[in-house]
């Protein structure tokens, strides 16, 4: 593995994303339900969230952001070599929704598969990928995360609907180039399987298939229970993210940016505590956005890029905790 690793270094060659025009803002559902702008900015530090519009799927969101990252990237789409969709609203249970997006980009014949961890997801399929990378593999892999989680939500329950919106992000991914530093140096990926009923979506599957009854049951809905996941958040994302400072044998202060799932600006601020990491160093973006699962930390990254926050040359950690539990951190040199 040691030798295999040093074949190829890994490159983030662009990034993109892409949030649907339609806003929910907290006005909005201050007229829905018993809630506040107030309560909900100060326990989550949301103040709106974009919803797809009625034609858009989870595809059609990707696609825009994956346009926007082959541009980013100058990479023509036929050079994709593999395309790795993280979500957990794919489009159908089948196809999957690579190869919806694959046949929407035009891309060639190449591997396309999706991938469900939630709002780790992303940080999975980077984690993937990098290995297609540094063996040679692969030379330009998509990894597109991207959620119409908003269809699922039940607005009638205000400690749910309040943090989910829609949106996408994509990443390309391949090899550095001859003088070029970037890399990716680790990745840390967990799941605790125990924890799964803390963050649920009960029907749909082959467990409960969608019958009247189910639909009746509210059984399509995303089921939470926020206090227990906001614990585990802080408790996995903040390990995942000393664990990859420690096993590089860094320092905070080595590391220029940290790039956090974006659910609540409240576990944002407790894991960069607990990582020892100033608030200065960790990027925000969750204030119009909400939580987009496995579109957050990509959207996040591709803002901070587009804004010339995170530069080229500089140490970037990526953290993500979700559904599962599954939790992960990503290590990069941009
Ligand atoms: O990607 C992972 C996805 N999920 C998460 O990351 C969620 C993590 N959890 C959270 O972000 C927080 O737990 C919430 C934002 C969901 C809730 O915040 P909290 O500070 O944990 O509130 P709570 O559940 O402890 O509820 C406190 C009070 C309750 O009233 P009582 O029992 O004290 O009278 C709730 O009924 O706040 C009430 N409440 C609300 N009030 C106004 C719950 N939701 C709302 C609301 N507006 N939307």
């Amino acid at each position: 593995m040691a030798n295999l690793a040093q074949l190829y270094k890994t490159r983030i060659k662009g990034t993109g994303s892409y949030l649907p025009d339609k806003l929910l803002t907290n006005k909005d559902l201050e007229k829905m339900m018993d809630t506040s702008d107030e309560w909900i900015t100060e326990r989550t530090g949301i103040k709106a969230r974009h919803i797809a519009a009625d034609d858009q799927a989870t595809s059609d969101l990707g696609v825009i952001a994956a346009q926007r990252a082959l541009e980013n990237a100058n990479v023509d789409v036929s050079e994709i070599d593999m395309i790795l969709f993280a979500t957990v609203t794919p489009d159908y249970l089948m196809p999957n929704t690579a190869c919806m997006l694959q046949q929407k980009l035009g891309a060639p014949n190449c591997v396309a598969m999706d991938l469900s961890a939630a709002c780790s997801g992303l940080i999975y399929a980077l984690s993937i990928a990098d290995q297609f990378i540094k063996t040679g593999n692969k030379k330009n892999i998509l990894v597109v995360g991207a959620e119409v989680l908003t269809r699922f939500i039940d607005y009638e329950d205000r400690t749910t609907c309040i943090l989910f919106g829609d949106g996408a992000s994509a990443v390309v991914v391949g090899p550095s180039e001859e003088g070029q530093d970037s890399d990716i140096y680790s990745h840390h990926l967990y799941a605790e399987g125990q924890l799964g009923d803390l963050l649920i979506l009960h029907g749909g599957g082959s467990k409960h298939p969608p019958r009247q009854h189910t639909v009746d049951q509210k059984l399509h809905y995303v089921d939470m229970n926020g206090r227990d996941i906001f614990k585990n958040a802080v408790r996995t994302m903040g390990r995942c993210a000393i664990e990859a400072i420690e096993h590089n044998k860094m320092t905070p202060d080595q590391i220029d940016w940290m790039v956090p799932h974006q659910a609540n600006i409240r576990i944002i601020e407790a894991t960069a505590k607990q990582a020892k990491f100033p608030m200065e160093k960790v990027i925000v973006e969750i204030e119009d956005v909400g939580n987009t699962s496995a579109a957050t930390v990509g959207i996040a990254l591709d803002r901070a890029i587009q804004k010339g926050k995170i530069q080229r040359g500089q140490n970037v950690l990526l953290a993500a905790f979700g559904g599962g539990l599954t939790s992960g951190s990503l290590l990069m040199r941009y």
